[in-house]
């Protein structure tokens, strides 16, 4: 772990910089991106207005939220709410809503306008989407299905993208008083580590069941290099997971998961401590980069710092402000002229020997997520931030 003693800090100047350069472009493209989302990934560093259909659209919303918190500026938070109106009527009149993705959606548009606005209409859409995510629990098998088809045998199966739908179930429960949402939220949690966790610490990305008998019956990734490799995302969703469900729970075992996926994520990382698409890849690799990992992981470890020990918080801490730096330094978008995304180098889905049914998608481009993270741990760094999760 000392690989990355040399390498410098974000400094609070930076950190303003970085947000500052963020929201400029927000403001700069948001005429574009009220009524339409922004897709998963730009297409030669471009993003394309789309509607609000895909398991996505949650991070531009989310990135408008924080565009507001920290300028204020009343013309984002309107377009913000605009796009919450979008979110209700998602749930509502149940358009593409057949997925886990309820919390990447509902968390940073509905649950963010809730908590920033007192808007009641986003935190009805909001439970709706927290009723319709525990639809998708499975008691054969005791998870969370990421499709939510019960009888379809090939898609009986969890992946560990989920952990970040867990928090809008947290929160269902602290605004509801039913502990029927966390109590499922940590049922799946536990049978993540279970199944989903290896001995070294790193994580698979995806188990399949039988959906007869829930019996376990294997692992394999989806998005990764291949079924033994650990695909960087996964594995930053690993990190992040842990530190909110510690956040809502306070169990311990949320501790125990980061303690492993954490170390194997730093110990994992190139000299400029952004992960290329996989972690089995290092430095000189011709394979993609994912900031997004980088900017998920940075989150994470702030977050979860501040349950840790000091040494062990500060060492985190530390961790996410170097990789923020590098990020800051070499990977932000910083000519509006070139790209309407805020993050570069990003890699949805990268097609692989091992994987050939994942088709090459937003391969070193600016991700939804990328963006919508390395905005949020810009806030985390620069104020105590209440966070949206
Ligand atoms: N949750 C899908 C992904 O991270 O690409």
């Amino acid at each position: 772990m000392n690989k990355f003693e040399h390498m410098s800090l974000i400094t609070k100047e930076e950190v303003r910089d970085g947000l500052q350069n963020c929201t400029n472009q927000i403001i700069k493209i948001l005429p574009e991106f009220t009524d339409k989302f922004q897709g998963s990934n730009s297409e030669n560093l471009w993003y394309q207005p789309v509607e609000n259909r895909s398991w996505t659209t949650g991070f531009w919303t989310g990135e408008i939220w924080l565009a507001y918190e920290f300028t204020k500026d009343e013309r984002l938070k309107e377009a913000a709410l605009v796009q919450c109106d979008s979110f209700y009527e998602r749930i509502t009149k149940g358009i593409s809503i057949a997925s886990h993705d309820m919390g990447f959606l509902y968390s940073l548009s509905c649950v963010a306008a809730y908590k920033l606005t007192g808007n009641e209409k986003a935190k009805e859409a909001a439970l709706l989407a927290a009723d319709n995510l525990i639809t998708m629990f499975r008691e054969k098998g005791n998870f969370i299905q990421s499709i939510n088809q019960p009888d379809n045998k090939p898609e009986y199966r969890m992946i560990v993208d989920t952990l970040l739908n867990l928090p809008i179930l947290y929160w269902a429960s602290e605004v509801t008083g039913d502990v029927k949402y966390r109590d499922i939220a940590v049922t799946h949690f536990r049978t993540t580590v279970d199944v989903l966790l290896r001995e070294d610490g790193s994580v698979s990305q995806a188990a399949r069941f039988d959906n007869e008998t829930g019996e376990h019956l294997l692992n394999y990734t989806r998005q990764g290099y291949s079924d033994d490799s650990a695909w960087s995302r996964g594995q930053a969703w690993a990190v992040y997971g842990p530190a909110i469900s510690y956040k809502y729970t306070g169990l311990q075992e949320c501790k125990d998961m980061y303690a492993k996926t954490a170390p194997y994520f730093m110990e994992h990382l190139p000299e400029d401590m952004v992960a290329y698409f996989d972690l089995c890849f290092t430095e000189g690799d011709k394979w993609p980069r994912d900031s997004s990992a980088a900017a998920i992981a940075a989150c994470g470890m702030l977050e979860m710092a501040k349950y840790l020990e000091t040494e062990e918080a500060e060492f985190y801490a530390s961790c996410a402000k170097k990789i923020m730096k590098s990020l800051y330094d070499n990977y932000m978008v910083r000519d509006f002229s070139k790209s309407n995304g805020l993050l570069l180098h990003g890699t949805y889905c990268c097609q692989t020997d091992f994987n050939a049914m994942i088709r090459d998608l937003g391969k070193d481009e600016c991700t939804s997520f990328g963006d919508y993270f390395f905005m949020e741990a810009l806030m985390r760094l620069h104020k105590d931030w209440e966070m949206y999760w």
